[in-house]
């Protein structure tokens, strides 16, 4: 006779056998960690995928969009049941849809964009509202004056629907002649070195000094004040997004006016509580939006605007970051 006790054991090894069997494998692509927010995007993403059972990939091209594919393309064969994707550029991903369409893989478009009608799903913030919301308060500081644009890489869906944004609040105001838009550069990539070039450029090459810096990320911002002289810097109202550590820093110190705070946790949660649920082979449902003529299900949640008058009961209260790490060098 074999005893109970085995018996019983050898259920439940076997009931746990196949939830670890059925584990679902989702495949994270990322773009890379030059901006901060990424590295808070992948962790709480993974930890969420890890908490409803599933199994999480993570692979990096570190900005090159072949890699991407490469790296995607590897996970397919890695038979991952899902794949969410932050696109290093929007047009060139499309083949990593196509590669995952043929496979029977569903593709979450993860913040970004991808210009593919096989996306099942892409979720983000309201990209125009943010370029609306910077422009909108660079606007109520100066209402008139010069304004420098400072947009990111036209690859990143995102940058020009910050850029729309920016210019659908803006253009009344131009019309008017209120204000002049003296410069209006899109980077090649979204880095702080090309956005203090470019601003050094300007300073260099013309006499109407800024009065307002419409840069489109936090990084964007960090380098444009680099190439202020001592005298503007605090003067010039310049916007940001992301609520990075040496912008909200910057802010408090006065040299950045303000910032985009994007919640990072509900949109990584969704996006791993969708993953698992494609994963599955269900169907996750969203609001029908169109981007570029394209029709996708699709969540886009709200951006909240920070400065020095609310950063405590925004970024710091949601545990974004923390006083200490505002108060560290
Ligand atoms: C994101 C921003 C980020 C930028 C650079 C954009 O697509 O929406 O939050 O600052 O990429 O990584």
């Amino acid at each position: 006779m074999i005893p109970f006790k085995f018996i019983f054991l050898f259920f439940v090894f076997w009931s746990g056998v196949p939830s670890l069997l059925n584990a679902q494998k989702v495949g994270l692509l990322m773009d890379s960690y030059i901006i901060d927010r990424w590295y808070i995007d992948e962790k709480l993403f993974t930890s969420k995928v890890k908490e409803l059972g599933g199994e999480c990939v993570v692979e990096v091209p570190h900005g090159d969009a072949d890699e991407q594919l490469r790296l995607a393309k590897k996970l397919i064969e890695d038979k991952v049941d899902v794949l969410v994707v932050v696109p290093v550029d929007g047009q060139k991903a499309v083949a990593i849809v196509e590669a995952a369409k043929q496979a029977g893989i569903p593709v979450i478009s993860y913040d970004r964009f991808i210009a593919s009608q096989d996306v099942s799903f892409y979720i983000s913030f309201d990209n125009e509202k943010v370029g609306k919301l910077q422009a909108q308060y660079a606007l109520r500081k100066m209402p008139s004056g010069n304004y420098i644009l400072i947009n990111g890489p036209v690859s990143d869906n995102n940058s020009i629907a910050f850029h729309n944004g920016q210019l659908s609040v803006l253009k009344p105001y131009v019309d008017s002649k209120k204000i002049r838009i003296v410069a209006d550069f899109v980077l090649h990539g979204w880095s702080e070195l090309e956005a203090m070039m470019k601003t050094d450029e300007y300073l260099t090459n013309n006499k109407a000094i800024p009065n307002v810096i419409i840069a489109a990320n936090d990084a964007v911002a960090t380098g444009a004040i680099q190439a202020l002289p001592e005298e503007l810097v605090s003067k010039v109202i310049v916007t940001g997004q992301d609520a990075d550590r040496t912008s909200l820093k910057n802010i408090i110190a006065g040299k950045q006016s303000m910032t985009i705070y994007k919640p990072i946790k509900p949109l990584a949660t969704k996006a791993a509580e969708i993953a698992i649920q494609l994963a599955k082979g269900e169907h996750a449902q969203g609001t029908k939006l169109k981007f570029n003529g394209i029709e996708v299900d699709a969540i886009l949640l709200e951006p909240i605007v920070v400065d020095k008058t609310n950063y405590k009961e925004t970024v710091v209260k949601d545990g974004h970051i923390s006083l200490a790490e505002l108060a560290g060098k």
